[in-house]
């Protein structure tokens, strides 16, 4: 059955919820054959797929670009979008503007923001305008230059204060779920009890509504840099390795083609 926005925050305190990253047709197909309810087209595209170092130089060419490549799979599970990288920033026709590309044009169910009370007014508008938004609140990759490197937040007072402030904001203006990006499970926890969306996590721990991680971490597609809480459940590049290794050595030995 198709997952919707609506059916999925249902799941709240149902089951957990299970989300991935996907960027082309054929992971989102495999994605959503696997029952995979919730498919980010993240722009952890740029740092996992197109050979950049963060996620900051991602347009919104290129996520209209990625997002269209999932639709056209039609998977059943729900697809949401990043808004890339200052893009919620700007007044509220040109977000507006954005999200309309990345919902009528590429054909995503829903956008993914980095940001919280800051940008709770704007988000507000946009799920009046009929564009669910899912909050990402913690660590926002986007904010990288600012912050000088990834790491975890709340372990402060003032940090943990800050985060159920952007919570409840987000949750007022209406977002759909809320992502938690490595933030310290006791206050993932809280958080997750406190919210009345989904709290899916990411390096959060255990105490949420659901997971996410991004699909190349866990199929063992990655390259260089993995953060240590992406566990890896297949060697997908391993077997697409010797794949490469025995159509090379077919073709070599001349027993490909027959
Ligand atoms: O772009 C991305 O992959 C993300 C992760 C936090 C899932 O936003």
């Amino acid at each position: 059955m198709k997952v919707t926005t609506h059916t999925l925050r249902k799941l709240k305190g149902e089951r957990p919820i299970v989300a991935v990253t996907a960027y082309d047709a054929i992971f989102a197909r495999y994605a959503s054959e696997a029952g995979v309810d919730l498919i980010l087209v993240g722009d952890s595209v740029g740092n996992t797929v197109l050979g950049f170092e963060t996620t900051v130089p991602v347009t919104l060419d290129m996520m209209c670009h990625h997002t269209a490549a999932v639709a056209r799979a039609k998977p059943q599970a729900l697809v949401a979008v990043d808004v890339p990288f200052a893009e919620a920033h700007y007044d509220f026709e040109r977000v507006l503007q954005a999200c309309q590309r990345l919902v009528q044009e590429a054909g995503a169910e829903a956008v993914k923001i980095e940001g919280g009370v800051e940008l709770a007014p704007q988000i507000k508008r946009l799920v009046d305008a009929g564009i669910p938004v899912w909050g990402h609140i913690g660590l926002k990759p986007q904010q990288v230059h600012t912050l000088g490197r990834y790491r975890k937040f709340g372990a402060s007072q003032e940090e943990a204060e800050s985060l159920m402030a952007d919570a409840l904001a987000l949750e007022k203006a209406g977002v759909f779920a809320l992502l938690v990006e490595m933030v310290e499970p006791g206050l993932t926890r809280t958080l997750t009890e406190t919210a009345k969306v989904p709290v899916i996590g990411i390096g959060a721990g255990p105490h949420c509504d659901g997971q996410i991680l991004v699909c190349t971490d866990l199929l063992g597609l990655s390259a260089g840099y993995v953060p240590s809480f992406a566990k890896r459940f297949a060697e997908a590049g391993e077997q697409v390795k010797l794949g490469f290794a025995a159509y090379s050595e077919a073709v070599r030995k001349k027993t490909f083609p027959a």
